[in-house]
């Protein structure tokens, strides 16, 4: 989603701005441009599309000593991607980066306009910079002004603002999106929305609240915090490890992430397994006391895991569970009780919708936990405790590793909570410890398999659509699979129960429907076997996907013979992330960036 970027300094602007664009490219945009001021002139670029044409765009320019300079990638909500509509937006002697949405625009723009404003773009954002320079001509200072701007902005923003009116300065804002300062020495400032483009730059970051607000200059921070009173700003060292990361040889990170996934996962379980039980440092031996209920929030892909950890909670936990899409709980006006367990799932720690679930939570009284593959993210800021995933940077949209490692967690901390609770035997938690120390292996990628599914794919390019379809907890991987092939491929593919199928779903059965079918053989076979058999009765193309050979399906996936259901499970979530590269691959479609998607969704 969309991507900030600032700096203060001597050293080469642009470069800095597009390099730290670059690093915030992996998570979706549509326009890019940069505004650097300099010796009283503003350098603006703009362009439509990816970075190599605001790269293209910028060849010829090159901006030596002293700037102040703001940066931008733009995911459309307000307004086409255009040029125009791209950011740094100017105002008579301003510019202004935004992320987050503007919620009162409209009434904003009617009263500028009434004062003879003409707005170029259709976005929420030009509305910032206009009320700033129409608040400067009644302040006594830039920074009066910029105070004024804020208190009339409602909604979530992370803002940086570049004005002639006091030419060595960046003033900055943050309330409800990510925005990091950060610094290396006394004349250098650098901003960004998130870590990666401060690695090669800073040791020493502030990681901003809500409510933050102020202004930097070469030898001055002034950061004034939610209650309007001035404060020192707490810098942390950033954390570099696994932050960078290159394609390593990989046709796509996506890829890469996948064949990592038997690393990652040995890292998320790494001091968690003892012997005897499962210990998670990071929670108090109290935590779950008093909790008769755990609801699981989250969207996307880690929505998926909460559906598929909501089994394993109450199969070994014994505990009442409901899971909830972030964007839905938000507005429901939800029943909470004091006795809830409020698990925020989420790779990055800053989508929109599950940030202000938890916030929700959190007002309501409830414990939280976050479980989260991002470390200082804003969830694991809000909440009481997190669990870290480990899976390390995740470039590719299409999440892969960050959702491994998410049910490795689960899977562990149903454990964990069924030793506290004393809902399964000693022996029985011994059994799943060893299990769990089988999952690194079971999920290396068998490169045999990858051939086949590679050979498979062609056969997969075409056709009306896709049924994922698999019982238990499978069925949330069938949801995850079909999510995989939409989200890269743009085929259009359902998850679905298999028992379902006859409920509506079977009416679209032909040889033109493809139907994934999860078959494994420690959950249900026989209950599957005959669900796919129905579908096959009705001439649906099947590819299933199982340990077992399947006589009437048209293509089979072969995976490994193993002691339980879950094995089977993370097994299968490898064959599926497969096949739907592949089939993507052969589309030529952008595997790491697809269309219209957003690696981080920080508005609602
Ligand atoms: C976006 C991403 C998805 C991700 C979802 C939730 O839509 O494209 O891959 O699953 O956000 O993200 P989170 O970081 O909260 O897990």
């Amino acid at each position: 989603m969309c991507g900030i970027v600032g700096y203060i300094g001597y050293k080469k602007t642009k470069e800095i701005l597009l390099d730290g664009l670059s690093e915030l490219e992996y998570r979706g945009y549509d326009s890019a441009g940069i505004a650097v001021l300099q010796n009283h002139t503003f350098s603006i670029f703009k362009t439509v599309g990816k970075l190599v044409n605001l790269k293209q765009k910028t060849k010829s320019y090159h901006p030596e000593g002293f700037a102040v300079g703001i940066g931008h990638t733009r995911w459309a909500t307000h307004g086409k991607p255009t040029e125009l509509n791209a950011h740094p937006h100017l105002g008579e002697n301003s510019y202004v980066v935004h992320n987050g949405i503007i919620e009162n625009y409209v009434p904003l723009k009617h009263e500028l306009q009434q004062k003879g404003v003409k707005f170029l773009s259709q976005t929420d954002t030009e509305v910032i910079v206009w009320l700033f320079e129409s608040e400067l001509k009644s302040s006594s200072t830039p920074f009066e002004a910029f105070k004024k701007t804020l208190s009339r902005l409602k909604g979530s923003y992370a803002i940086l603002l570049v004005s002639k009116s006091r030419e060595d300065t960046i003033f900055f804002a943050k309330g409800g999106s990510p925005l990091i300062l950060g610094i290396n020495n006394a004349d250098e400032k650098y901003f960004a929305s998130s870590d990666a483009p401060l690695i090669s730059h800073c040791k020493d970051v502030v990681y901003l609240e809500d409510g933050d607000f102020g202004y930097v200059t070469p030898s001055e921070i002034t950061l004034i915090g939610a209650n309007g009173i001035q404060k020192m700003p707490s810098f942390k060292v950033l954390a570099t490890d696994k932050l960078s990361a290159q394609k390593d040889g990989y046709r796509f990170f996506m890829e890469k992430e996948i064949y990592e996934q038997s690393d990652v996962i040995a890292d998320t379980l790494l001091g968690r397994l003892k012997d005897t039980h499962i210990a998670f440092e990071e929670l108090d031996k109290d935590f779950f006391k008093g909790i008769n209920e755990i609801k699981l929030c989250a969207c996307g892909t880690s929505y998926h895991c909460a559906l598929a950890a909501s089994y394993l909670f109450e199969r070994y936990a014994k505990i009442k569970v409901s899971v909830e899409i972030a964007s839905e709980f938000r507005y429901k006006k939800p029943l909470l009780f004091k006795d809830m367990l409020f698990i925020a799932i989420s790779q990055s720690g800053e989508t929109a919708d599950t940030l202000e679930s938890l916030k929700m939570a959190k007002n309501a009284g409830l414990k939280t936990l976050t479980v989260c593959n991002v470390d200082n993210s804003s969830m694991v800021r809000q909440s009481d405790a997190a669990i870290f995933t480990r899976a390390g940077i995740e470039k590719g949209v299409a999440s892969t590793k960050a959702f491994a490692t998410q049910m490795a967690v689960f899977w562990m901390l149903s454990i964990y909570l069924a030793d506290k609770k004393h809902s399964l035997q000693k022996d029985e938690i011994q059994k799943h410890i060893s299990l769990l120390r089988e999952v690194p292996a079971c999920v290396k990628v068998d490169e045999e398999m990858h051939e086949k599914i590679t050979r498979l794919s062609k056969r997969y390019l075409h056709g009306h659509g896709f049924f994922y379809i698999g019982r238990d907890i499978f069925y949330p991987l069938a949801l995850e699979g079909a999510l995989k092939l939409k989200e890269i491929s743009y085929l259009h593919a359902e998850g679905y129960p298999s028992g379902e199928m006859k409920h509506g779903p079977i009416a679209l059965a032909d040889p033109e429907l493809f139907t994934i079918a999860l078959l494994p053989n420690h959950m249900l076979y026989e209950k599957t076997k005959s669900n796919v058999e129905e579908l096959s009765a009705r001439d649906s193309t099947i590819c299933v996907i199982s340990p077992q050979q399947f006589k009437k399906a048209d293509d089979f996936i072969q995976t490994k013979q193993t002691s339980h259901y879950m094995l089977e499970f993370f097994e299968m979530m490898v064959a599926t992330q497969l096949l739907a590269l592949e089939i993507a691959v052969r589309l030529g479609h952008d595997i790491d960036m697809p269309r219209n998607l957003a690696k981080s969704v920080t508005v609602e």
